[in-house]
């Protein structure tokens, strides 16, 4: 074999074991509290960030791009559309930017550091956008989008549908209407479905964050219309976002509408005039994942429940007047939580929520396989299996405010022998 075949095959075989290998081991060290506190918070998120840019994308995309599609979501996916790509922008810890939830459709469009413009209109974006407009969906994850799921996609021929395309062939470059920011995991609380220790950016990460904000992102809300923090870590936890909805409620986006993702525990009244939110939140989602002391205690680590019943009221006031136009609660469904499943729905009724979402509990580089095998719920070999297709059956489930998401699918799944 000559040199360069050779040196090819062994460099091809080091990238292979490494990344069989050694993102596992390396991500069971990184989550290690001692290593934690050895290395510093900030530098775990960037060596964590690289990994995940580096291996686990990769993995989620050959997933996404090896899923077996039965004919019948074949043939309505042919006859459905999704705005999502052409009108939304979703950016993430890692410095990439999407066209819809990087869970669900796990192909960037870009880094954050693209001039705005060029990433918005960059040849994955259009690809993407392709695939939508064929009726293949295929970089969508069939098993994780709720839409595709719950098979709420809009017909194809839908006049929302019809006149997003028209706008599409006629100006392909026009800038997102809807931002998801998520960029910064900082936040007040470590619920061990989402991180092993608190995570907060300091004080240099934030200076960076900031600019990144004033030189790629607000341009690229010139024309939005709404935007959502957060997905990543909390809107009131993290300076960064308080700092950004400052600036966005500075006079300079009259138009933009927040929509508000947050663990509640610091949303209250003070917050509330400090940010200058009045007149200016259309949304509101509380990831509350529980409906005791006891299990709030564990699942929403450092939460306090008492305080969040409090702020709870609070919120309710703003949706019962009108302030707000949607209040929505959240339930990350895992073993510690799931018979309180049926309270939960009628913990959202006496907060006046709207509707309530139920999600499965996904596996995150921060479990090992013991403690993903312990909290989710969703497998026929799991012990407490019976009594969770018997919690499902609770009439408080089927009414229709309620967001079952993919847990449903999870059993079917389940039911019909496929691997979940
Ligand atoms: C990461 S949080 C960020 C927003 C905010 N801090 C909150 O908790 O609502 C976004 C959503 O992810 C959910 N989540 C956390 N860990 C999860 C997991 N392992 N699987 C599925 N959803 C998860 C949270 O409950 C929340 O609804
Ligand atoms: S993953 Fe779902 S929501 Fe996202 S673009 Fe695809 S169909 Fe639309
Ligand atoms: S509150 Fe949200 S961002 Fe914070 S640790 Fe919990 S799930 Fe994660």
């Amino acid at each position: 074999m000559p040199e360069t075949e050779h040196t090819a095959w062994l460099g091809a075989l080091l990238v292979d074991f490494v990344d069989r290998l050694v993102p596992k081991r390396l991500l069971r060290l990184l989550v290690h509290p001692k290593f934690h506190a050895l290395v510093g918070a900030d530098r775990m998120e960037a060596l964590g960030g690289w990994i995940d840019n580096k291996f686990m994308l990769k993995r989620r995309q050959k997933r996404c791009s090896e899923q077996q599609i039965d004919q019948s979501t074949k043939d309505y996916l042919k006859s459905r559309f999704c705005a999502n790509p052409f009108r939304e922008l979703e950016t993430t810890p890692t410095g990439l930017a999407y066209v819809c939830c990087p869970i669900w459709l796990p192909t960037p469009i870009g880094t954050l550091d693209t001039p705005p413009e060029q990433l918005w209109s960059s040849d994955a974006a259009k690809r993407i956008r392709e695939s939508i407009l064929d009726g293949s969906f295929k970089y969508c994850s069939h098993l994780h989008c709720p839409a595709i799921t719950g098979r709420t996609l809009p017909p194809r021929d839908a006049p929302e549908s019809v006149a997003m395309i028209k706008q599409y062939e006629e100006s392909p470059a026009k800038l997102p209407e809807h931002l998801v920011l998520s960029h910064d995991k900082s936040c007040n609380l470590s619920c061990p479905s989402c991180r092993s220790a608190v995570y907060m950016a300091d004080s240099r990460k934030q200076e960076r964050l900031d600019q990144l904000a004033e030189r790629t992102l607000l341009p690229l809300m010139r024309g939005a219309k709404s935007v959502m923090i957060t997905g990543s870590g909390d809107p009131f936890g993290s300076k960064h976002f308080r700092n950004l909805i400052k600036r966005l409620n500075g006079g300079d986006f009259p138009q933009l509408r927040l929509e508000l993702i947050s663990n509640g525990q610091l949303l209250d009244r003070r917050a509330w005039s400090e940010l200058n939110l009045r007149g200016r939140v259309s949304y509101v989602q509380i990831s509350i994942d529980a409906t005791t002391a006891s299990t709030y205690a564990i699942v929403r680590r450092g939460g306090d429940f008492k305080r969040l019943l409090k702020n709870l009221a609070f919120l309710r006031d703003l949706r019962t007047s009108g302030e707000i136009e949607r209040l929505e609660f959240s339930m990350v469904v895992q073993t510690l939580n799931f018979r309180e499943m049926p309270g939960f729905v009628r913990l959202g009724e006496e907060f006046a929520a709207d509707s309530i979402i139920f999600n499965m509990i996904r596996q995150r580089d921060i479990f090992s396989r013991e403690e993903y095998v312990e909290a989710f719920i969703g497998s026929p070999d799991h012990p407490e299996y019976d009594a969770f297709v018997e919690t499902l059956k609770a009439p408080e489930l089927a009414q229709p405010n309620v967001q079952i998401g993919n847990v449903l699918e999870y059993v079917k799944r389940a039911q019909a022998g496929a691997a979940v």
